[in-house]
C-alpha cells in the first residue's frame, strides 16, 4: 500500500504539508460508516460516476447513499434520482439547481455538468464545506481556470479532498510507466506526440421554440463557450499526460484547425498544435472529430534512451521501480477509492490546480488555431496586463443562471486575413 501511494500524485503529499505548514489542522477523517453524496449533471458522465463512487465506496466497506441530483432539466434529473433512489423531491431541475445539491446534507458532491459551468458549481461547493468530484475538464478559458485554482486553495484550506476525472493517473501502466520516466528509463524526453482521433460523439439539432440556452446546454458539446471546443473537452487527456510525464507546462503553443463537418454549434472538427515545452522540447497534438477518418488515441514519447507509449509499452535502460498496487483496474473506480482514501486517512487529495492548468493548456492550443497567433503560457497564466489573461467565454454561466444567455452564431472562428 505504501509503494502504491509513494506513486500517487505529489499532491497529496504537498496539500498535506501545505495544510500542516500553514497551520491548519487538517481534521483526521476516520473511517464513516456511511458516505452521502451528490450529483450535478446528471448525464452520461454523471450516471457513471455514481456507479464508480459506490464501487469505490464498496471496496473501502462503506455504504453510500445518493441524497440529491441535479441538472439543467428536471426531468433528466428525475430519470437519475429515480432509477438511484432518491426521493422526487430531492431531484432538482433548472440552471441554478446545482445550489439546492449543494445545500443537502451531501458530504461529497460529483461535478458532471458542460465544463464552463464548473468554475461556479466548484465554488459553491468548497465554500459549503463539501469534497469535490470535478469532471475534467473544469474551465473553458483563462477567467475559469483561475477561478478553479483560487478555490482549490480555499479547499486545501479547509481539508477538503478535490479529485478530477482524469483517470489514466489512477491506472496502473500510466502510473508505472511515469515512475520509469522518473527513473531514467527512457532518458530526458526530448519529444513526442498526443492524439485524440476519432469521431464526433454526438450532436442535437434545435427544437421549435427553444430558448438560446436550453440548446445550448443540450448541444453543449458543440459549442466552444460550452464544451471549451474538443481539443479542451477530450483532448486534454492526452495532453494532461505529456505535461505529467514531462513534469513541466509548455512555454507556448502554435496551432492551427478548422471545420470540415461538424453540423451545429461553432467548434472546430480538427486541431494540430505544436506546444513547445523549452529546451527544444515540442509535444505534437493532434485531435480530430470527424467519422470516417483514420482513429488513434494515445501519447507516444521518445527519450534520449528509449520510447514509451502511454501507459503501454516503453523500451530503454533496465531500470527498477516498486510494483504499483491498486484497488481496482477500473482508474474511474480508482480515483474515487483515492479521493475518499484520502479523506479517511487526514490527507484530502487536492488536484484543483493541476487539472485547472492543464486545462489551461489545451485552452492555449484552441486560442492559437481560432487566432492563428503563437500563445505564451504566461500569457494566460501569469501576466495580469496580458488580453488573454483575463479572456471569459461568453454567455458564462453566471449568465444561465440570470437568464440572459444570447447564443453565439453557430459559425467558427476563421484566424488570419483573406
Ligand atoms: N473522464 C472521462 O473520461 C469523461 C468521459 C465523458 C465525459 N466527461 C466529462 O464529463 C462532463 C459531462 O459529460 P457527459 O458526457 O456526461 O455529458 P452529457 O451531455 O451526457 O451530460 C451533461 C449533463 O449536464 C446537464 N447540464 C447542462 N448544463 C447544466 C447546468 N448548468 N446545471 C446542471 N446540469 C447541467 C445536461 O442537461 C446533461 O444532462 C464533461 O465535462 C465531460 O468532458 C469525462
Amino acid at each position: 500500500m505504501m509503494k502504491r501511494r509513494s506513486f500517487l500524485a505529489n499532491t497529496t503529499l504537498l496539500s498535506a504539508g501545505l495544510a500542516a505548514s500553514s497551520g491548519f489542522a487538517i481534521a483526521q477523517g476516520g473511517k464513516p460508516s456511511k458516505i452521502k453524496f451528490g450529483l450535478i449533471g446528471c448525464g452520461g458522465r454523471g450516471k457513471g460516476a455514481v456507479q464508480n463512487f459506490r464501487e469505490a465506496c464498496k471496496i473501502l466497506g462503506i455504504e453510500s447513499e445518493l441524497v440529491a441530483v441535479a441538472d439543467a432539466f428536471g426531468g433528466q434529473a428525475l430519470a437519475v434520482g429515480k432509477a438511484n433512489g432518491v426521493p422526487e423531491d430531492r431531484c432538482y431541475g433548472g440552471y441554478d439547481a446545482y445550489q439546492k445539491v449543494i445545500a443537502s446534507d451531501c458530504q461529497y458532491v460529483l461535478m458532471a455538468t458542460p465544463p464552463s459551468f464548473r468554475p461556479l458549481h466548484f465554488a459553491a461547493a468548497v465554500e459549503a464545506g463539501k469534497h469535490c468530484f470535478i469532471e475534467k475538464p473544469v474551465a473553458v478559458d483563462p477567467v475559469g481556470c483561475h477561478s478553479v485554482i483560487a478555490t482549490g486553495e480555499k479547499a486545501a484550506a479547509k481539508g477538503l479532498a478535490v479529485v478530477t476525472g482524469t483517470q489514466r493517473r489512477h491506472t496502473a501502466g500510466y502510473l508505472k510507466n511515469k515512475a520509469l520516466i522518473d527513473a531514467g528509463a527512457i532518458g530526458p524526453i526530448r519529444g513526442g506526440v498526443v492524439q485524440w482521433n476519432g469521431t464526433v460523439p454526438w450532436i442535437k439539432r434545435r427544437n421549435e421554440g427553444e430558448s438560446d440556452a436550453d440548446y445550448m446546454a443540450r448541444n453543449w458539446l458543440n459549442f466552444c463557450e460550452t464544451s471549451g471546443d474538443h481539443i479542451v473537452e477530450q483532448h486534454i487527456h492526452n495532453l494532461d499526460v505529456a505535461c505529467w510525464f514531462l513534469g513541466r507546462m509548455p512555454v507556448t503553443a502554435l496551432g492551427f484547425g478548422g471545420r470540415a463537418r461538424r453540423e451545429t454549434g461553432n467548434m472546430f472538427d480538427f486541431f494540430s498544435v505544436d506546444y513547445d515545452f523549452g529546451d527544444g522540447v515540442h509535444i505534437h497534438s493532434q485531435c480530430r472529430q470527424i467519422s470516417g477518418t483514420y482513429g488513434r488515441v494515445g501519447e507516444f514519447f521518445t527519450g534520449t534512451e528509449g520510447e514509451c507509449l502511454g501507459g503501454g509499452k516503453i523500451t530503454g535502460r533496465d531500470v527498477q521501480v516498486p510494483e504499483i498496487k491498486l484497488d481496482t483496474n477500473n482508474g474511474m473506480v480508482q480515483e474515487h477509492v483515492d479521493m475518499i482514501r484520502g479523506v479517511i486517512e487526514g490527507k484530502p487529495l487536492n488536484h484543483a490546480r493541476r487539472i485547472a492548468e492543464v486545462t489551461l493548456v489545451a485552452v492555449i492550443g484552441r486560442m492559437s488555431a481560432y487566432t492563428g497567433q503563437l500563445i505564451r503560457w504566461s500569457d494566460v497564466m501569469s501576466n495580469e496586463n496580458s488580453p488573454l489573461f483575463s479572456f471569459a467565454c461568453k454567455p458564462t454561466a453566471e449568465d444561465f443562471e440570470k437568464g440572459s444567455v444570447v447564443m453565439p452564431a453557430e459559425v467558427p472562428a476563421v484566424p488570419g486575413q483573406a
